[in-house]
C-alpha cells in the first residue's frame, strides 16, 4: 500500500527526521499532512513512530500526528484495557494539558466539497487518575459535539458531514473544565457533492448511528474498500423477531444517488419472522447537553433481494414515533438502492426514535430493511477570520514561533481571540478582520516579516521592545488603516522608506522607531549610528510624538465637553469620527461581536452635509423623520434624527444604537454611524432603497405586485433576521416591534428586520421572559398572551412574525377595515377551516403560486399564531420550514415540478414516487450512537431495542 502513504513519509528516514525538525522548529507543520491518493486522512493520534503503519484489514496508511497539531503530548492506554484484538488505533492517544483550545490541522482540501470527520476517543486510564474528560469538538468556529466519555473501557467515536469552505479544516478540541481533552483517531474522508443532501454550507450532520440490517458475518463492519467512502456500517440483527435475507447479485446505486450505500450492505436485509408482523426498532440519541433536543435525520435504505412473482405485492409504511414519513406507502426495487428520509430535521424532542416498518393492506409480503442511519443536524454558521489575514497571521506565528494561545482561528469565537491581537466584528466586517497585532516583548527576532503586510485591516500594530534585525520594509505604507506603527526598542537598521515618512508627515500615521541603534533618519548618511546620537534622535522622536498624543487627547476630551464644536477639529492626526460606543446600557453579546464596536461618530454639522440640510423626507415614525443622505463616498444612506418633541427618548434612541452596534447579520438593517451632538441624537443607516414590506403588501410602490417567489424570499430573511436576535445573540433579544413597516426591503429586494428601539434583552440566563410595566408593540402584532402576562418572550416575537407572513401570503393588513374591524388572524383561520385556500391567498398573484406552498406557509403562519406560546414554534424551526418552502418553490419555478432534492426516490418509476416534501413531520430519531466501531473484535453493545409488535 506504498501508495497510499503519505509523501514525506516514503523518503528517508533522515529526510524526514530533518523534515519533522524542521516544522516543529517552524510552527508550520506541511510534511507529511498530506491527504493519500485517494483524499483519505488517517491519523492515529498520540503514535509515537515516526512513519506510520499500514491498517491490517483495510491497507489505509494510518499516520502519526505530530504534522498536524503542535501541542500536547503522547500517551498510551493503561494495559488493563487492551484487548488483544483490539486495532491498533486505540493504543494511543494525545492530550492537551494546556490550551483552552487545541486543534488538528487537516490541509489540502477542496474549498467547498463535502467531508466526512471522524474522531476516535479511548481514556483507558492513561493518566492513571480514573477521571474520563468532559470536553467539546469543534470543526473549524462551530461547535460540533460534546465528548463525554462515560468510562475508561468505553471507546468512543464521532462522525460528522460538513462542507469545507476553505483548503484546510481545523478539528478542536476544547477544554470545557471538565478534564484534560484527549483524542486517538481523526479521519477524514472526501464525498461528493450530491452525497448527503442535507448537508449544506449552514448545517452539518452529526452522525447518530448507522446500520447494516442482517449482516452476514455478526461481527464484521462493512467499512473501505467495500464502501469507497469508508463509512462505518455497524451489523444490526435479531434472531429471535427477524428473519435474515440477502443476495450475492450486485445492488445497484442510480446514478444520482445521494447515499451510495455500498452493495455488501444492501445485499443483505431483514423481514418479520412472523411474516405478519412489523419490523420494530429503536435508536437512542447520547444525551446532548448543549442542545436537549436537537433535530434529527433518519435516511432508511431499502432494495428487493428477490425477484417478485407477478401476482406478489411489497408495500409498506414507514414510521418515525408514530408518525408516517410519507402518505404513499413504498415499494422497494429489484437489486437497486432506493432509500427514503424526512427532509426537515424533525424536532418532536422524544428521547428515543422508534422506527416501525408496517405492510400495507394489499401488501402480500412482510416488510423489509436493508440499512438505516439516522443523523442530529448542527449550524455551521459561525464565519472565520477573513482567509487573508488568518494566511498572513500563521506564517507570522510561524516566523516567529509564537506559541501563546495561537493555535485554531485567531479571531473566532471571541472568548479564545489569540493574545496579542483584535478583531473587528464590526458591521461591514463580515467575516472578521484583524485590526491591531500586539508583538511588543515578544521575544521576537528576525527581520520583519513581509505578511504584516498582508494584513490589509490593520490599524495599531506594536512590535517595540524585540530584537527585530534588517531594514522596515515600505510595504507597511500601503496599509491604509494603520494608525500606529510601533517599531522602537529594536535592532532595525537601514532608514526609513519614503512612503512611510510620508504617512507621518501627511498625519496619517504615527510612527515611533527610537531605540533602534542602526537606524537612520536623515537618509542620505547611513553608516551604523553612535550611541550619542542614537538617544537624541530618540528624544527627537519621541517628543513629537508625545505632544501628537497629548494634541490628540486634548481634542477628543474637547470633542466630548464641547459637543457644538467637534467640527473644528476634524484634520488631526486620528480620524476623529471613529470612536468607541461605550454605552454601557445592554451588557451582553451577540455571538461574533464585541462589546467595544466601532462605530463612525457623527456631528450634527456633518448630518446636515450629508442630507443636504434635511432635504428629502423618507419617512416618520414617533421618534421624528428619516432623511435621505450621501456619505462623502457618495453611499447613499438613511438619517433617523430624533425630534426633541420625540415620544421615544434619548435612553431609548442610544439603546438601539447600541444594540444595532453589537448585532450584524445579513437580515437585519446596519447602522453606519449614529450622532450624539448637543441636543441632537440621531442614527445613520444604510439605505433600503425599496422601502418597508408594508408598503409592497399595499401595493402602494409603483402598484407592482410581490411575485410568491419574492413573498417566500423575503419571509425567509426577515425569519432569518428575527432567528440571529434569538439564538445567536447571548443572552438573546426581543424585537417586541416585528411588523410588515419594521422590514425593509434594499434595491435587491433583500430583506432586513428594522427599528430595534423597543428591543429588550433577556438580563439572566434563567430568566425565559423580560418583564416591563408598558405593553408595546403594534395593535394586530401583539402576543395576546404577552398582553396578558405583561412579559414578552421571543414567543410573542414568532406571534408578530405569524402576523406578517399571512400579510404575505394574503396582501392583506394585520387588522382588516370590514364592517367590524377584524384580526387578519380569525379571518385567515375561518376561511381556512372551510379548506378554502384560494379564499385567502392574495388574488393579485393570479395564481403564480404552487398550492402546497401557500397551504404550508399559512399552515406556519397559523402554528406562529397559535394562542399559547409554547405551542408556537421557534423561529430557528420557522426558517426551517421557510427554507423549504423555497426549495419547493425554486424545484418548482425551475419547471421540475415533483423533483426536488430528495432523489432517493426513483422519479421514472411511478410506484417509486415517494414524496419526500410531505413528510417534514416530526420524526425524531434518537441515538443511541456511534459510540465505537466494533473494529474486528472490539464487541459493541447493541443498543437498538427491538420488539414484535401486532399489526
Ligand atoms: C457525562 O455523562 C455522565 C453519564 O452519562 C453524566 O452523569 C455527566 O453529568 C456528564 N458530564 C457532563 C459534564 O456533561
Ligand atoms: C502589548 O503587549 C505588551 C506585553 O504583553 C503589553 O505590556 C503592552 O501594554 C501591550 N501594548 C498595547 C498597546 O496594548
Amino acid at each position: 500500500m506504498e501508495e497510499s502513504r503519505p509523501r514525506a513519509m516514503s523518503a528517508s528516514p533522515w529526510l524526514f527526521l530533518l523534515l519533522l525538525c524542521v516544522s516543529c522548529a517552524t510552527g508550520v507543520f506541511q510534511a507529511g499532512a498530506q491527504p493519500d491518493n485517494k483524499g483519505f486522512i488517517t491519523i492515529d493520534c498520540g503514535l509515537s513512530e515516526e512513519t506510520g503503519y499500514e491498517h491490517n484489514t483495510t491497507k489505509l496508511w494510518n499516520a502519526p500526528d505530530a504534522a498536524f497539531t503542535d501541542a500536547g503530548t503522547n500517551h498510551i492506554i493503561s494495559p488493563e484495557y487492551v484487548v488483544v484484538s483490539m486495532a491498533k488505533i486505540w493504543y494511543s492517544l494525545r492530550s492537551f494539558a494546556t490550551g483552552m483550545r487545541n486543534c488538528y490541522t487537516l490541509r489540502s482540501l477542496m474549498p467547498g466539497l463535502k467531508y466526512m470527520i471522524r474522531a476516535r476517543f479511548m481514556y483507558g486510564n492513561y493518566d492513571g487518575l480514573d477521571q474520563p474528560p468532559v470536553f467539546d469538538l469543534h470543526i473549524g468556529v462551530n461547535y460540533w459535539q460534546t465528548v463525554n466519555i462515560s468510562g475508561p473501557k468505553a471507546p468512543y467515536l464521532v462522525e460528522a458531514i460538513v462542507i469545507v469552505p476553505d483548503d484546510f479544516v481545523q478539528v478542536c478540541l476544547i477544554n470545557t473544565g471538565d478534564g484534560t481533552p484527549i483524542i486517538s483517531g481523526l479521519d477524514l474522508r472526501p464525498l461528493k457533492r450530491t452525497l448527503y443532501p442535507h448537508a449544506t454550507a449552514t448545517q452539518g450532520l452529526v452522525l447518530v448511528d448507522r446500520r447494516n440490517f442482517g449482516p452476514t458475518d455478526a461481527n464484521a463492519v462493512v467499512r473501505y474498500p467495500h464502501d469507497p467512502h469508508d463509512r462505518l456500517w455497524w451489523p444490526k440483527f435479531d434472531g429471535i423477531t427477524w428473519a435474515n435475507i440477502s443476495t450475492t447479485e450486485k445492488v445497484e446505486n442510480r446514478e444520482d444517488d445521494p447515499f451510495e450505500v455500498p452493495t455488501a450492505v444492501m445485499q443483505t436485509a431483514i423481514i418479520p419472522q412472523n411474516a405478519s408482523q412489523n419490523i420494530e426498532f429503536s435508536l437512542y440519541p447520547e444525551f446532548t447537553p448543549k442542545d436537549p433536543s436537537p433535530g434529527y435525520i433518519a435516511i432508511l435504505h431499502f432494495s428487493g433481494l428477490q425477484r417478485l412473482p407477478s401476482n406478489a405485492l411489497q408495500e409498506f409504511y414507514v414510521n418515525v414515533n408514530g408518525e408516517q414519513l410519507s402518505s404513499l406507502s413504498f415499494m422497494p426495487y429489484y437489486l437497486f438502492a432506493v432509500a427514503t428520509y424526512n427532509s426537515l430535521p424533525s424536532q418532536s424532542g422524544r428521547s428515543s426514535c422508534s422506527i416501525t416498518i408496517n405492510a400495507t393492506a394489499k401488501s402480500t409480503l412482510p416488510p423489509t430493511i436493508n440499512a438505516v442511519e439516522a443523523f442530529s443536524v448542527f449550524p455551521t454558521t459561525n464565519v472565520g477570520t477573513v482567509s487573508q489575514d488568518v494566511s498572513a497571521i500563521t506564517k507570522i506565528k510561524a516566523k516567529y514561533q509564537v506559541r501563546k494561545n495561537w493555535v485554531g482561528d485567531p479571531c473566532v469565537p471571541n472568548t479564545m481571540t489569540w493574545d496579542g491581537l483584535t478583531c473587528n466584528y464590526g458591521i461591514a466586517s463580515r467575516p472578521p478582520k484583524i485590526i491591531s497585532v500586539n508583538l511588543s516583548s515578544g521575544g521576537i527576532g528576525g527581520d520583519i516579516s513581509a505578511s504584516f503586510a498582508d494584513l490589509k485591516a490593520v490599524k495599531y500594530l506594536y512590535l517595540s521592545n524585540n530584537n527585530l534585525t534588517g531594514s522596515i520594509p515600505d510595504a507597511l505604507s500601503q496599509l491604509t488603516s494603520l494608525t500606529v506603527l510601533d517599531l522602537s526598542a529594536n535592532q532595525l537598521s537601514g532608514s526609513i522608506p519614503s512612503g512611510l515618512l510620508k504617512r507621518v508627515q501627511d498625519g496619517s500615521l504615527i510612527l515611533r522607531y527610537g531605540d533602534n541603534p542602526n537606524l537612520c533618519t536623515n537618509g542620505n548618511s547611513c553608516q551604523p549610528a553612535k550611541s550619542t546620537r542614537s538617544s537624541t534622535l530618540a528624544i527627537y522622536i519621541a517628543v513629537p510624538v508625545a505632544v501628537i498624543l497629548v494634541i490628540v487627547l486634548v481634542v477628543l476630551l474637547c470633542c466630548f465637553l464641547r459637543r457644538k464644536k467637534s467640527g473644528s477639529v476634524s484634520n488631526s492626526v486620528k480620524p476623529q469620527n471613529e470612536m468607541t460606543m461605550s454605552y454601557a446600557m445592554v451588557n451582553d453579546v451577540c455571538a461574533d461581536s464585541s462589546l467595544r464596536l466601532e462605530s463612525r461618530r457623527f456631528t450634527y454639522k456633518e448630518l446636515q452635509m450629508i442630507t443636504n440640510n434635511f432635504q428629502r423626507v423618507l419617512g416618520r415614525g414617533g421618534f421624528g423623520y428619516v432623511y435621505d443622505g450621501f456619505l462623502e463616498d457618495r453611499t447613499q444612506v438613511a438619517v433617523k434624527l430624533r425630534s426633541h418633541s420625540s415620544n421615544q427618548g434619548v435612553k431609548e434612541f442610544l439603546a438601539e444604537a447600541q444594540i444595532l452596534s453589537r448585532i450584524h447579520h445579513k437580515n437585519l438593517v446596519s447602522m453606519i454611524g449614529y450622532c450624539k451632538d448637543g441636543e441632537y441624537t440621531a442614527l445613520v443607516y444604510e439605505y433600503m432603497s425599496e422601502g418597508t414590506l408594508q408598503e409592497h403588501i399595499e401595493g402602494m410602490r409603483n402598484g407592482a405586485c410581490l411575485t410568491w417567489t419574492q413573498r417566500l424570499r423575503i419571509a425567509l430573511e426577515s425569519a432569518q433576521g428575527l432567528e440571529y436576535l434569538h439564538k445567536g445573540c447571548y443572552p438573546a433579544l426581543i424585537h417586541r416591534d416585528v411588523k410588515a413597516t419594521n422590514i425593509l426591503l434594499n434595491a435587491k429586494m433583500e430583506a432586513r428586520i428594522a427599528d430595534f428601539g423597543l428591543s429588550k434583552a433577556f438580563s439572566n440566563e434563567n430568566e425565559t421572559h423580560v418583564s416591563t410595566n408598558t405593553l408595546v408593540g403594534t395593535p394586530g402584532y401583539v402576543d395576546p398572551e404577552y398582553q396578558a402576562t405583561m412579559q414578552p418572550t421571543a414567543k410573542s416575537d414568532v406571534y408578530s412574525f405569524g402576523v406578517v407572513l399571512l400579510e404575505l401570503v394574503t396582501g392583506k393588513p394585520a387588522i382588516l377595515q370590514e364592517a367590524v374591524p377584524v384580526n387578519i388572524i380569525q379571518w385567515v383561520r375561518q376561511r381556512l377551516a372551510r379548506g378554502n385556500i384560494e379564499g385567502v391567498v392574495d388574488e393579485r398573484m393570479r395564481g403564480g403560486y404552487d398550492v402546497n406552498g401557500v397551504w404550508k406557509v399559512a399552515d406556519i403562519a397559523l402554528k406562529c399564531t397559535a394562542q399559547a406560546s409554547v405551542q408556537r414554534p421557534t423561529m430557528t424551526h420557522v426558517v426551517a420550514q421557510l427554507q423549504e418552502c423555497v426549495e419547493l418553490e425554486n424545484g418548482r419555478v425551475g419547471g421540475n415540478t415533483n423533483n426536488g432534492f430528495h432523489s432517493g426516490s426513483s422519479d421514472d418509476d411511478p410506484n417509486l414516487s415517494y414524496d419526500a416534501y410531505t413528510t417534514d413531520r416530526s420524526t425524531s430519531v434518537n441515538q443511541n450512537s456511534t459510540t465505537f466501531e466494533m473494529e474486528h473484535n472490539v464487541i459493541r453493545v447493541p443498543t437498538m431495542s427491538t420488539g414484535p409488535a401486532a399489526r
